[in-house]
């Protein structure tokens, strides 16, 4: 992928100039499109595929024909919603990774046939960079520098945030993420996919400290992740409550989803002190859990805590759009033969 880095980035726009940006979002399940305008979100189009939640997880072939089925509809109906003709976009933005190889390749390929028909430029977009620059739609007067915690079904990472295109990995996970610990919970709970709601609605009125499941790495001081084990003794808990009826399913969801919270916001915090930053972001789809939020927040009372909209936590492509937006802004674009990457890294 070409891409000229020549001046310092600017996040925010000159007002003067209307850049009309149409995003593509197709890494996973959802398939998504959006117009973004100085900045501004005109429209934002998310189908999430329920096909995969019979199979409690989701399915990479299904996935991307889904995403081929529904492409030219959802792209319409956010130009319709923005009121604005094809013909009007002057630059497309998609995800080109990371995700799932077949899904990425079918937006893609359809951006660039877009591209191509309308002889406007094209930047191919890391899914990461677009859910911490979620956080600016939430308030475009967010400044750097600050410390994300990305918690996705993919990720689990803090990122210290310097400037636009300067990221330092703090820390990650050792083994699964926080969101697959939400997915692959609630499969041993007999929930549906995507798991994360469904823990979180389930364990809404339990008592999160009716089990003790373990919180890995919790008194290390370093800034590391690892939630496989707490799967595995939940699964080991499920076998054993056989013999104990009295503890309720929503007390056990409860105490689950508390075991994943502690942790994040513990090395949240440590992440927060060791990069000596007076902001924190949370992004990705577990970012939408309410109780992380309400433990976040009063955890870190004395720094100030931003998280997107509800809807810009999980996959959308309003963050694609306003990333590329920014990047086309800031004259930076991809050359035609840009690939996909399913394991591209933010840094
Ligand atoms: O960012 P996202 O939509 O897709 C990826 O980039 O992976 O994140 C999806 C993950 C899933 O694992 C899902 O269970 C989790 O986010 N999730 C939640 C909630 N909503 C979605 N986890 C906890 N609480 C939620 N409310
Ligand atoms: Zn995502």
């Amino acid at each position: 992928m070409a891409r000229s880095f020549t001046t310092k980035f600017r996040v925010g726009c000159n007002k003067g100039y209307k850049l009309i940006v149409l995003g593509v979002e197709t890494s996973c399940d959802e398939t998504a499109a959006s117009i973004c305008s100085n900045s501004k979100i005109l429209s934002t189009i998310v189908s999430s595929q329920i096909i995969h939640s019979k199979f409690g997880g989701v399915v990479p072939e299904l996935a991307s024909r889904e995403h081929e089925l529904l492409l030219n509809t959802i792209v319409q109906q956010a130009l319709e919603e923005a009121s604005i003709d094809k013909k009007e976009i002057e630059g497309i933005a998609v995800t080109r990774g990371p995700g799932l190889a077949g899904a990425l390749l079918a937006g893609v390929c359809f951006a660039k046939g877009l591209a191509h028909g309308l002889k406007k430029p094209i930047i191919g977009i890391n899914h990461l960079e677009a859910h911490i620059f979620a956080n600016f739609l939430a308030d475009p007067n967010l400044k750097f520098p600050f410390v994300c915690l990305l918690v996705s079904g993919g990720h689990t990472q803090l990122w210290l945030v310097k400037e636009m295109n300067n990221y330092t990995l703090m820390g990650t996970s050792r083994d699964d993420a926080a969101g697959e610990a939400f997915d692959k919970g609630a499969r041993i709970l007999g929930l549906r996919y995507p798991g994360g709601p469904e823990i979180e609605k389930l364990g809404m009125n339990g008592n999160p400290q009716a089990v003790d499941f373990p919180r890995a790495f919790i008194k290390n001081d370093n800034l590391e992740f690892s939630f496989s084990g707490l799967k595995t003794a939940l699964l080991y808990f499920m076998d054993s409550k056989k013999n104990k009826k009295d503890i309720l399913l929503e007390d056990i969801a409860a105490s689950y989803q508390q075991a994943i919270i502690d942790v994040l916001v513990i090395k949240l915090h440590q992440a927060v002190i060791e990069a000596n930053v007076n902001s924190c972001v949370i992004a990705g789809g577990v970012a939408a859990n309410i109780a992380l939020r309400i433990a976040v927040e009063s955890k870190l009372s004395t720094t100030r805590v931003l998280f997107p909209d509800l809807s810009l936590c999980t996959d959308n492509a309003a963050m694609v759009a306003f990333l590329g937006e920014l990047y086309l802004r800031n004259g930076v674009s991809s050359a035609m033969e840009f690939d996909i990457d399913p394991n591209l890294k933010l840094a």
